[in-house]
């Protein structure tokens, strides 16, 4: 066969590929960019009784079969029981920011599609994979991965990760990959609070320098990242949906594509993050709000718990509305037999009892004080004490001889069966075409368990396809009421991933509202995840446990999606005038921090306290926050901080509540910016404006 190559050429990168004369499909390269007819494709003759050629070839995608033993991308089963894969070049599909590579096993007459969609704006190469049988026969997937990923160069990468848990979320780790295989998964159902579905290796890389690339997965079912460094030293990574208890019988003339993966390669963290952010916003979110800012919102779930009703989420709206928020949420508590967490999921239907002269009562009042009104749902879940469970029990995830086992006293719905997955749909279309819902938290409170489904021919293909009945009730919601938003929340973070964010607006980062833990989730998820997406609240969890003031508590909410969680009905005056301030102070730089460049430059873990600023995309105002943590040294009072993203050759004002000062963009960049921190759990916010 004809050797051919393939260059794909972002803003600064080259990612290259090629095919040999046998017919393979190899990684060239993937970095900065050299003249494309620089670019060979390669003989590898090095082989021995134990290690074949294969050991030494860079497979664009690698299959099982043959002598191949490293992690796979693709692994199957043909109709006579051969589990042996050979993908070969069959064809290419090119146009302006698009390639597509198929790949074909011949005698099977089973074709991969490697695809890749890029631009000269970015340097984020989106990738998927689609198989398509084209035989007459039932082909059975076992590993099916998004993507694999060749790094150059054969030392050892430094990996990131989290390592979190709920109330945890994003904590990160950092691991050097010398040796074997580094995984990071998840086996719940959802991606869940300890792993993300990404991978960010680097070399020698803090913010602003070294050699960092990433790719994100936007899938949060179960998913699988494996890093690998072989004996050869060549680091790999493959992002996909897990292959553990998975499983797809993929029919003659049908296809399955992969959920996508998000790649790039860059220098220093900082830019990977931006790059990201800038991408996320353009690329991945839905588009009805990706680019408009996203409204202070109040929720009454910390306030309120399950005891809601009309008058008092009413007391709490006209609060809310007085301190600036353009959204009222309630949470939990509204429908059903739901008077604790015992009862009521699956019941999407107002209670009764609670709201006696029905729900309009409360929305119709929020809307009246100028507000828009948000609900929450939990469409996945049902529970005993529910009229759905008692109708339908065989519903659920369930075997026959196993009791289905309870987390939070509720039961996973079978959202395989296409008669669940229409009758969520329809629960949340009553409540909507009924009422002025502008806005839906959308939870997951508990990982799957008993995974049976009688419904299904292959029932490991139940984590695939309940994810994809999510993402599909979700499109559909906003595909018929435009307005609506969507905020993705499990249990906090349990869903805030790329694979969320590619259906709804926004996540719920963590459950755990505490100011001063929350800096450093907060910090986790900026390293790959959009500012705008994560909503942060200012609550009241911290007033007993660890006292931390309301500027304190204002500054940390303000680094993300401005959201008011408190008990408003326990606030003096002095904490609502000093809300109201808060809130309009926000609204006045809200698209600076949601769409703007972000610069993490300070952090507790190597400094002590947080310093991260934002600056708008024209630099004509930048914000930095500023967050001690609860030591005081004396020597460690008086710092300073180099500012960054500045327009170096313009005057700026910079007021940080105590003094108003004039001076270049050069000189708060090279010079410096000095604060005095001599109390613990010090906060301070400080605007840049140019003149
Ligand atoms: C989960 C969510 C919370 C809240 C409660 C309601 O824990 O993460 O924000 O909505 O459920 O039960």
């Amino acid at each position: 066969m004809e050797t051919r190559i393939f260059v794909i050429e972002t803003k600064n990168t080259h990612y290259v590929l090629g095919v040999d004369k046998n017919g393979r499909v190899n990684h060239i390269h993937w970095g900065g960019k050299a003249d494309a007819d620089d670019y060979e494709v390669t003989e590898n003759w090095e082989q021995n009784s134990n290690h074949s050629e294969l050991d030494y070839t860079n497979f664009e995608y690698t299959v099982f079969g043959g002598t191949m033993y490293r992690n796979c991308a693709f692994k199957c089963e043909y109709f006579d029981k051969c589990r042996d894969s050979v993908f070969a070049f069959k064809d290419a599909r090119e146009a302006e920011g698009e390639l597509d590579i198929i790949l074909t096993d011949e005698p099977y007459n089973i074709d991969l599609v490697l695809s890749y969609r890029y631009s000269k704006d970015t340097d984020i190469i989106t990738r998927y994979v689609t198989v398509k049988n084209n035989s007459e026969h039932t082909l059975k997937i076992e590993k099916f991965m998004s993507a694999e990923l060749t790094l150059p160069d054969s030392a050892p990468y430094e990996v990131k990760n989290p390592n979190g848990a709920w109330g945890s979320e994003f904590l990160t780790e950092t691991t050097l990959l010398k040796n074997g295989t580094l995984t990071f998964e998840s086996r719940k159902g959802t991606a869940g609070h300890t792993n993300s579905p990404y991978a960010i290796m680097s070399k020698n890389a803090d913010e602003e320098h070294g050699d960092v690339f990433f790719a994100a997965l936007g899938y949060g079912g179960n998913f699988k990242v494996e890093i690998q460094r072989d004996f050869v030293g060549i680091t790999r990574a493959i992002l996909g949906i897990s292959d553990f208890d998975f499983s797809y019988l993929l029919k003659s003339g049908e296809s399955l594509t992969s959920p996508k993966v998000y790649m790039g390669y860059t220098y220093g963290f900082e830019k990977m993050s931006n790059m990201m952010n800038d991408f996320a916003v353009k690329n991945i979110l839905p588009k009805s709000f990706a680019d408009k800012p996203l409204p202070v919102l109040y929720n009454s779930w910390e306030a309120t718990e399950f005891n809601v009703n009309a008058q008092q989420q009413l007391k709490l709206a006209k609060i809310a509305k007085e301190i600036g928020c353009e959204l009222f949420v309630m949470d939990d508590g509204w429908f059903g037999r739901r008077y604790n967490d015992w009862g009521g999921l699956g019941d999407w239907v107002v209670n009764e009892e609670k709201f006696p002269n029905g729900i309009d009562e409360l929305i119709d009042g929020v809307n009246e004080l100028g507000m828009n009104f948000g609900l929450w749902f939990e469409p996945e879940m049902v529970q005993d004490d529910s009229d759905l469970f008692k109708a339908h029990p065989d519903w659920i995830y369930h075997y026959p001889n196993r009791e289905a086992m309870k987390l939070r006293h509720q039961l996973v719905l079978n959202l395989t069966k296409p008669e669940v997955k229409e009758y969520v749909f329809d629960c949340m279309d009553k409540m909507l075409e009924k009422h002025n819902i502008r806005y839906i938290k959308w939870d997951m409170n508990r990982p799957f368990s008993e995974i049976g489904t009688e419904n299904l021919e292959n029932g490991q293909e139940l984590w695939l396809r309940h994810t994809q009945a999510v993402y599909e009730i979700a499109d559909r919601l906003k595909e018929k009421y435009p307005y609506l938003q969507l905020e993705a929340c499990s249990s906090g973070g349990g869903r805030a991933e790329y694979g969320a964010m590619e259906h709804f607006d926004m996540v719920w980062t963590s459950d755990n509202t505490d100011p001063v833990d929350r800096l450093d989730i907060q910090h986790g998820f900026s390293l790959l995840y959009p500012i705008k997406c994560m909503r942060a609240w200012v609550t009241d969890t911290n007033l007993t446990r660890r006292p931390v003031t309301l500027d304190f508590r204002f500054n940390v909410s303000m680094q993300g999606s401005l959201s008011i969680g408190s008990n408003l009905l326990n606030f003096s005056q002095e904490d609502i005038e000093k809300s109201k301030h808060y809130v309009e102070l926000y609204k006045s730089f809200r698209e600076v921090i949601q769409f703007g460049d972000f610069y993490r430059l300070r952090n507790f873990d190597e400094d002590g306290y947080y310093a991260t600023q934002y600056v708008s995309k024209d630099k004509s105002k930048s914000v930095l926050f500023i967050d001690s943590n609860a030591n005081s040294f004396f020597n460690k009072q008086f710092r300073s901080i180099h500012l960054k993203g500045l327009d170096p050759n313009v005057k700026y004002k910079l007021t940080d509540g105590e003094r108003t000062v004039v001076k270049s963009g050069a000189y708060f960049m090279n010079k410096e910016y000095a604060i005095r921190l001599d109390r613990p759990l010090m906060s301070k916010i400080i605007i840049l404006d140019r003149k």
